[in-house]
């Protein structure tokens, strides 16, 4: 049955507009992108071929306007108002407000509360009339806002019309945010195509919204949750705050899953804990949570103070962002002579503490933040993470700023820095004779999750560096307590304790040891998968670069830094002399002192086997050392071609690469097994 043009792009845009939902509401997508595309591109072409059927709310319609001049000043039909904020980081801001609510309303009983996120984005407000999207507008003073229609149709996740609602007027408030994955995604992009990044996921989403050129706008990636309502005509509000926000997820609105409905102070502290808890883990960056009385008829006897609900309040975490002066940049030199540059900033409370060190990664990061000594910076810190400087307020910049300048010789040695083509770090070319690598060499032997030898902290090491106790690993364990009670600031307790703490250390694990050593690219799980490997010290030094290939999860980059650190005479020597002084640990077999018979091949399994599944002969093909990958290259080394095989044994056959049957598989197998 043929239909009318009208019917076709009527059912387009409904199909259309449920896997926009999907996708970007649901993040559960429906269908393949390829399938997405196609559905678009024919709704494209018929309203082209009907320019009279298209609609502002078509979903062809998100980008495409006018580079504006500015933004229409738009008087908001009910004020945007903001709300009180609790800044204090104990359970009080919970209590205070649940004890104004209960005194304003004549000390009632527990109160209903609606608890949110307090996403960190910008308000605005979207207007449907009859269900339909007809204006967009910032917050602004909260009386009048600016225009930002066009800019806002471009954000996925807004429906251009709302699902079963057809309310007169119903305006939407919320906020707009860009998801931490969407930021870093795009500054990827940005850095990439060497263009400029932004600073945060916050001045992402204020400047996109704010951004005059729709196309521009577009490309960068906003997302939307609602929480609250503005002008509203001929819809029955619900009786809860809560209730409205089902209300407008039943619409196709994005509403944040985050959310519970709690009776009590208590429940308020208890969610703002949980949040607290996994704030870092969050895919959208929050500054705290919003409680909110949850009854409507109760919000309306609270009313306002000055501006600001009574109803409704903003309990925030610490803020893990702040501005501060840099006030110089200095280098740490790191284990293995990494120069890292290090913002000495103006202390400033952030994240919970005070920051006063803030690291800059490497040169080319500080060119591409632009950061100069004397600059304003906005630092970060989140989490456990170190803080950071995540951009500069140029306009702020004094007339003395100092531009930095890598330098060519280390601070701490004075030996050559390098810079190897392809890398981001500089490096100390002194290794053990920079005091500075010793010193962290020390410190990461010593560490808990290495020869884990309690008590020796780093004013202690760099006492035993500076004083010329220690030079090398071994020395070490040639401490007494004489020497050590010597030190400044050391009593002969301390002493005593240390060089018991450096005696237990010496009975260790290979995997421990392995790891103190600090050879780059061995990290413990690494070092955990080399020991259970081997089994012995000595394979390891001994093992060649296909040997150690054969380890589950070494590659050649970890494997020629092995061979490279073991090559060195005297890192032989250290690895002896701290045996000699009895460090030790218990040795195995291993798992496998041989190469396994099908180590450094790949293959490629194609077709159906009659004997044996595709996973069993794949897992059988891997305990053989055999690599089974998905696709043919010249890299392939043979290709098993079951029953229909298809392209894949033809791509063998054209790259001249080895096909085996099914009778021929099963003796390799055999074969391999049996040896
Ligand atoms: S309710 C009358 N709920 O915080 C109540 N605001 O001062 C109006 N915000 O800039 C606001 N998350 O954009 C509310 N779940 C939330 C919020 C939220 C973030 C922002 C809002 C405004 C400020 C409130």
């Amino acid at each position: 049955m043929n239909k009318s043009p009208t019917q076709h792009i009527a059912r387009l845009r409904a199909e259309i507009e449920r896997h926009n939902h999907a996708y970007y509401v649901l993040d559960a997508p429906t269908i393949p992108d390829a399938e997405y595309d196609r559905l678009f591109r024919e709704l494209q072409t018929l309203e082209a071929q009907h320019p009279e059927l298209l609609t502002a709310d078509s979903p062809t319609q998100r980008v495409g306007g006018q580079i504006l001049d500015g933004f229409a000043p738009v008087r908001h039909a009910v004020p945007m108002l903001s709300i009180r904020t609790e800044t204090d980081t104990e359970d009080s801001g919970a209590t205070n407000f649940d004890t104004r609510v209960r005194n304003a309303l004549g000390n009632a009983g527990e109160i209903e509360y609606a608890c949110e996120l307090k996403f960190d984005g910008l308000a605005v407000n979207l207007r449907y009339e009859r269900g339909v999207l007809v204006q967009a507008a910032t917050r602004g003073d909260g009386e009048t806002g600016e225009d930002v229609t066009q800019n806002v149709r471009t954000i996925h996740c807004i429906p251009l019309h709302l699902k079963h609602c057809d309310a007169d007027v119903i305006e939407v408030r919320g906020e707009v945010y860009m998801s931490r994955g969407d930021f870093n995604r795009y500054n990827d992009r940005q850095r990439e195509l060497g263009l400029a990044t932004l600073v945060n996921p916050r001045n992402g989403a204020a400047g996109s919204i704010r951004q005059l050129d729709p196309a521009l706008a577009a490309r960068r990636p906003l997302s939307f949750f609602a929480y609250g309502l503005g002008e509203v005509r001929g819809w029955s509000l619900p009786a809860t705050h809560s209730g409205i926000l089902d209300a407008l997820q039943s619409f196709g609105m994005p509403v944040c899953g985050e959310r519970a409905v709690v009776r009590g102070a208590a429940a308020l502290a208890d969610f703002h804990r949980r949040v607290a808890a996994k704030r870092d883990a969050l895919p959208f960056d929050i500054d705290g949570v919003v409680y909110k009385v949850n009854s409507l008829a109760l919000q309306q006897q609270l009313g306002f103070v000055s501006r600001e609900p009574r109803w409704a309040v903003a309990h925030k975490f610490p803020a893990e962002e702040q501005l501060t002066v840099v006030r110089d940049i200095e280098i740490q030199v790191g284990r293995t002579g990494k120069l890292t540059p290090v913002a000495k900033l103006e202390p400033v409370f952030v994240g919970g503490t005070t920051v006063s060190n803030a690291t800059l990664h490497n040169e080319g990061e500080i060119r591409r933040k632009d950061v100069h000594i004397g600059d304003t910076v906005i630092v970060r810190r989140a989490g456990d993470v170190i803080p950071e400087v995540v951009g500069v307020l140029a306009e702020r910049r004094p007339a003395d700023a100092r531009a930095f300048v890598m330098p060519t010789t280390c601070p701490v040695c004075g030996s050559h820095v390098v810079r190897e083509e392809g890398e981001a770090d500089a490096r100390c070319t002194g290794g053990l004779f920079c005091a500075a690598q010793r010193k962290q060499a020390i410190l990461h032997f010593a560490g808990r999750r290495a020869m884990d030898v309690e008590g020796l902290g780093d004013k202690l090491v760099d006492q035993l560096v500076d004083e010329d106790i220690i030079h090398s690993l071994p020395d070490l364990y040639r401490l007494d307590v004489a020497t050590l009670a010597q030190l400044s600031r050391m009593a002969e307790k301390s002493a005593q304790n240390l060089v018991a703490a450096l005696e237990k250390s010496k009975h260790t694990t290979l995997n421990r040891f392995l790891f103190a050593l600090g050879i780059r690219h061995v990290g413990e799980t690494t070092a955990k998968d080399l020991a259970r490997h081997f089994g012995k010290l000595d394979a390891i030094m001994q093992a060649d670069h296909e040997r150690l290939l054969s380890v589950p999860d070494v590659g050649p980059v970890v494997a020629q830094s092995l061979i490279a650190f073991f090559g060195e005479a005297h890192n032989r020597e250290v690895v002896q002399q701290l045996r000699a002084l009895g460090v030790h640990w218990e040795e195995h077999e291993g798992a496998s002192t041989q190469p396994l018979p099908l180590s450094g091949k790949t293959c490629v399994l194609t077709g159906t086997l009659a004997s044996l599944s595709r996973d069993e002969a794949k897992s059988r093909l891997e305990a053989l050392g055999a690599k089974v990958a998905g696709s043919v290259s010249k890299k392939t080394d043979f290709v098993v071609a079951g029953t229909e095989a298809g392209s894949k044994l033809d791509k063998a056959r054209e790259l001249g690469v080895a096909v085996l049957n099914e009778d021929e598989l099963m003796q390799l197998l055999k074969g391999c097994e049996e040896s």
